[in-house]
């Protein structure tokens, strides 16, 4: 038995930060940051916001998408790369709020975070849905959350040009089930990482403010998106003409249209949010996800490919047939 998505939620911060904000902020333009990332706006967490409440009200909403309540959640796992604090983790502060009662732990990944933590959850379903069938119960068992949560904005330094422009905070969170269509749900996945390339992405050990090699991110960023959602569509047995809907993790636009490029898979397929968003890294592809199924691009039976790439490096990819509502 596979996993399926059978609820999205999101939160987003109210404040915008638009372009003619940086504008004031930094010698920038929005014609500069248009043409070189695609961004437009971002949102930025208000002072009493945090990862925990985002990911608390995306969840929410994604359990109400689904017609549950935090009874009924059987686990979760969250992705962030801004946790509260060090320790203990954010989960457990969401697990709270949410009232669940049920494990919880954070993934970190940074932008390929939910992958990572949907891939996770998978493979939880499958040992739950063994166990239960190797002591002769019934197979199945409690759906899962699985919450991306960011407060970017919190580690990128204002004044710096480079980086302030790129990024943005928000939520998205899925309830996962098992999935009931035989050829339904998690199809593949491709998860990577290369920790040599640690100093492309990150915020240095006792700093404030994360540092970043733009280019050479930019430059990777495109070949790995390439090789893993390759490798993810031949494990489905599924070419990139097969793909209904493309998910990639929001960065920068020009990213997505080379990757779009490379693999074969045109843009009006592909699903594009960073010119409100920005950069929301582990948030980015619920979010997106959750807009598309918004607008109606996900009714079931669609294959989904979703792809992200991120500080690490770290990369994953999956592929989903999307399961009707039942
Ligand atoms: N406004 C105006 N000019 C800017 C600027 C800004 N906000 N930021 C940089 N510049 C300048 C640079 O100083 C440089 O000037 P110079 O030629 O006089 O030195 C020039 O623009 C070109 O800079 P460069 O860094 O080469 O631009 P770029 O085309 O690579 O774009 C990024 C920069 C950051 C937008 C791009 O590299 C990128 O998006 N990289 C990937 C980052 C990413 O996705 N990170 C998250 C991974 S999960």
């Amino acid at each position: 038995m596979g996993l399926t998505i059978t609820g999205l939620g999101t939160a987003i911060p109210e404040q915008r930060l638009t372009n003619a904000d940086l504008e004031r902020m930094v010698d920038t333009s929005d014609a500069w940051i248009v043409e070189r990332t695609g961004i437009r706006e971002r949102r930025v967490a208000a002072p009493d916001e945090t990862s925990a409440t985002l990911g608390t009200d995306a969840a929410a909403a994604a359990l109400k998408d689904a017609g549950l309540t935090p009874d009924d959640i059987g686990l979760l796992v969250v992705a962030t790369t801004t946790p509260v604090q060090l320790f203990p983790s954010t989960a457990v502060r969401i697990q709270d709020s949410l009232g669940l009662r049920c494990g919880a732990f954070d993934v970190m990944a940074a932008c390929s975070g939910f992958v990572y933590g949907l891939v996770t959850a998978a493979g939880m379903m499958t040992v739950d849905a063994g166990l239960k069938a190797a002591s002769g119960g019934q197979p199945g068992g409690r759906p899962f959350l699985v919450v991306g949560t960011e407060t970017l904005t919190r580690v990128v330094d204002p004044t710096d040009r480079s980086t302030c422009i790129l990024f943005g905070d928000g939520a998205g969170a899925a309830v996962v089930d098992h999935s009931v269509e035989a050829d339904g749900g998690l199809l593949s996945w491709d998860l990577g990482s290369d920790g040599s390339l640690v100093s492309l992405l990150e915020v240095p050990p006792g700093e404030r403010w994360l540092r970043m090699e733009g280019k050479e991110v930019f430059r990777r960023a495109v070949r790995v998106v390439v090789e893993s959602s390759s490798t993810a569509l031949q494990k489905a047995g599924m070419t990139p003409e097969d793909v209904d809907l493309f998910v990639p993790h929001q960065a920068n636009v020009r990213i997505i249209d080379a990757v779009c490029s490379r693999i074969g898979i045109p843009l009006d397929r592909t699903v594009v949010n960073l010119d409100r968003y920005g950069n929301t890294s582990a948030a980015s592809i619920p979010l997106a996800l959750a807009e598309a199924a918004e607008a109606g691009r996900l009714t079931g039976g669609e294959v989904v490919l979703i792809s992200g790439f991120g500080a690490g490096m770290t990369w994953a990819s999956a592929v989903l047939r999307w399961e009707p509502r039942q």
